[in-house]
């Protein structure tokens, strides 16, 4: 595969020098492939793939005012998850060479073969150029990785177990293998989020003999659905430790030139990523709440928080009113942070709270739906637009659309469910009465109600004249506040959201394709 590319770039017309340097490193990677797959290979032979891959690497640039720029040209990533991905995505764009290390055979056979596991835009295209070009290697052996670099990040999953405590295994067998394999010099650095104290545990486990191995806690704080963008454009890097060495070798390889870094002990950089995350569900909920009020008094959340957002005190982002927090991060992260509060008696009343409302935003709006349908949603159908659980990735993990589907099929309702890229992923997590569809249109046919649940740009941009028309009664219930009311209300919908008033559109226009026309309750 990679020998093909390199055709490909000699018809392009490359200059000769780059196509040795892409030569040199193509050959050096095969050699680390290979090896993988023969499993590990005698000292002589991985002296020689050592060399190589110097040799190859030293063509990558790197290097920002932190450490030595020549060092750590190549890293090894652990876990092809998410942020293993997106890590990875942006090391080569900085030019580094990584090797991959995922231990799901299945997972990694199709990231060998370019297919992405995640739907993340632009990791995809930039890992698909890197394995062309040979600068990622993906491989299930640790202990061979460690023969070819000195830098390794661990990414893998850290979810939540039964008690709400992160279950910590996928971490403690990387830190066995590390204990066993990684060769003096090496940097671990430690990406997934652990309650604080961890990073503190493993230096000890760690710390020889034969030699020690400096652990950095360097937390991610990329989004999802903008991870790449979010890597490049971070707000700070935070890197805990106690080897200020080590800690500047990780600032070289991590931080973008000009983006704060925070140097500190680890237990503090794990907290700074638990007290973040927390922080910005506790706005959202805090949004939520004030979004139930300004329902009472005939407010419109919309511009309070634009008002209240543009005091940098307080500041713009996480104060979308609307379904709650979802995802595999904000719950987890929240339930441990107040778990572990909990365990040393201290307790997190405001982070408790938070939780209440995410929980109970997911009901009422539900319940909206309901009471604007006459009050039972027997026999009604319902179409849910939006399963992932924000838009721009197809993750539906603690997603708000699963509470709502249950929801409404407990109450007796017939759903549709719609979604730009997450059917997939909801399907086997939906009971089989759910009728999915790939047409936003079809999902609409024949609906007593709308119920956008994911702000998707495509429900924005909807033609939503053809979704009235197709629709058997024109309710739209808005979990997002992502529409415009009164255009909305202009085509003839009875629009309904979350802390906005609500708005009456000319139902006379509508010409439903089914009838009969839906009871509706009294506004
Ligand atoms: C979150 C953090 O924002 C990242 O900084 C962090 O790195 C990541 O978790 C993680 O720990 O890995 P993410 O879960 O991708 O990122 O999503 P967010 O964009 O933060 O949204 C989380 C949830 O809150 C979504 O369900 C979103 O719809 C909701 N939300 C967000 C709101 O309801 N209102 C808002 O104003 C913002």
């Amino acid at each position: 595969m990679a020998s093909r590319s390199v055709t490909r770039g000699v018809r392009r017309g490359k200059g000769m020098a780059s196509m040795q340097k892409r030569l040199s490193r193509v050959s050096a990677l095969q050699d680390v492939m290979a090896g993988t797959r023969a499993g590990p290979s005698n000292g002589q032979g991985r002296a020689g793939t050592q060399r190589r891959l110097a040799r190859a690497l030293a063509a990558r640039r790197g290097g920002n005012g932190h450490g030595n720029p020549g060092q750590d040209r190549c890293a090894a990533v652990v876990g092809g998850g998410y942020v293993g991905l997106a890590l990875t995505a942006y090391l080569v764009t900085k030019g580094r060479s990584v090797l991959l290390v995922e231990a799901d055979p299945e997972r990694r056979q199709a990231l060998t073969r370019g297919e992405m596991p995640i739907y993340e835009a632009g990791v995809d295209s930039v890992l698909a150029r890197a394995l062309r070009e040979a600068a990622l290697v993906v491989t299930g052996d640790l202990g061979h990785a460690l023969d070819a670099t000195r830098m390794v990040f661990i990414t893998v999953g850290t979810p939540s177990a039964a008690d709400d405590h992160p279950d910590l295994t996928a971490v403690t067998s990387v830190v066995s293998e590390l204990r066993a394999h990684a060769k003096p010099g090496t940097v671990v650095v430690l990406k997934s989020t652990v309650p604080p104290g961890t990073g503190r545990r493993i230096q000890e486990q760690l710390q020889g003999p034969p030699f020690r191995l400096p652990v950095v806690s360097c937390p991610e704080f990329l989004r999802e659905g903008s991870a790449l963008r979010d890597m490049h454009t971070a707000a700070r890097h935070v890197i805990g430790g106690d080897d200020s060495e080590a800690m500047a070798r990780v600032a070289a390889v991590v931080a973008a030139p000009g983006t704060p870094v925070i140097m500190t002990d680890s237990a503090s950089a794990e907290l700074i990523k638990y007290g973040s995350n927390s922080f910005l569900a506790l706005k959202i909920s805090f949004a939520n709440e004030l979004a139930r009020f300004a329902d009472q008094v005939g407010a419109d959340i919309v511009p309070v928080v634009e008002g209240m957002g543009l005091d940098p005190r307080i500041g713009a982002e996480g104060l979308r009113a609307g379904l709650g927090f979802g995802g595999c991060c904000l719950p987890k992260d929240v339930r441990a942070l107040v778990g572990a509060a909990g365990r040393h008696d201290t307790g997190f009343g405001t982070l408790e709270a938070a939780l209440q409302v995410n929980a109970a935003q997911r009901a009422l709006f539900a319940e909206k739906i309901r009471r604007e349908l006459g009050g039972t949603l027997n026999g009604r159908r319902v179409a849910v637009l939006g399963l992932a659980f924000k838009p721009g990735t197809d993750d539906v993990r603690e997603a708000p659309s699963l509470d709502v589907i249950r929801y409404l099929l407990g109450h007796g309702a017939e759903v549709t469910a719609h979604d730009p890229c997450a059917i997939g992923k909801a399907a086997p997590l939906l009971p089989l009465d759910v009728r999915l569809t790939p047409d936003p249109y079809d999902c609409l046919s024949g609906a007593d109600a709308a119920a956008i649940v994911t702000e998707w740009p495509e429900y924005v941009q909807l033609d939503w004249d053809r979704a009235r028309q197709v629709m058997r009664h024109p309710l739209l219930v808005d979990g997002r506040n992502c529409l415009d009311p009164g255009e909305i209300a202009r085509l003839g919908f009875r629009y309904r959201s979350l802390g906005r008033p609500p708005t009456q559109g000319d139902c006379s226009t509508h010409r439903p394709q089914s009838s009969p026309p839906a009871r509706v309750a009294p506004t």
